[in-house]
């Protein structure tokens, strides 16, 4: 089993529909027993909650269902799961501060490193801002989620 976790700050926004993409993605390729997709927050505030109700909103529209509860990020996911994306650089400082000796840093990747299409080198925060913000980070997480079905079947025996 590949296991791919998604991370912003809240786990409300950006990891829980980046994860919702891509499970959506790996089940219609029928790779549901291959690869199996979580999400989590730097930061614990929202923990237990739906995602934000406005993402959920915009998902929904594009046929993603957000089921995700929001949780924070465990050290032990750092050993457990072997990709790992981060959506911005405040995100990379935050892991930085779990593993200071960047013991796993070979498993962290900016989601955006898996765009082929944009050029984005962050998923921005849409939190403060209007509805434009969610659409965006829909638009970059499903170029990032072909990238990243792709580079794992390049590294990895899937079938
Ligand atoms: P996310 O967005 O990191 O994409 O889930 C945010 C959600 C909540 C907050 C900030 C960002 N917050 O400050 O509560």
């Amino acid at each position: 089993m590949i296991k791919v976790l998604f991370v912003c700050l809240g786990n409300i926004c950006r990891s829980p529909v980046g994860e919702a993409i891509f499970q959506k993605l790996v089940n219609d390729k029928g790779l549901n027993s291959k690869i199996s997709v979580d999400s989590a927050g730097m930061a614990g505030y929202h923990t237990g909650e739906h995602a934000d109700s406005r993402m959920r909103k915009h998902a929904l529209k594009r046929g993603y269902e957000i089921t995700h509860r929001a949780r924070k990020i465990r050290s032990e996911d750092f050993f457990e799961f072997d990709y790992i994306l981060i959506m911005d650089q405040n995100n990379y400082h935050d892991y930085l501060r779990l593993d200071p000796g960047k013991v796993y840093r070979d498993k962290v990747f900016f989601a955006t490193d898996f765009a082929k299409n944009r050029k984005e080198k962050e998923v921005p925060d849409p939190y403060y801002g209007g509805p434009e913000g969610f659409e965006h980070v829909i638009d970059i997480m499903e170029d990032v989620a072909q990238g990243l079905l792709r580079d794992i079947k390049e590294k990895h025996d899937i079938g």
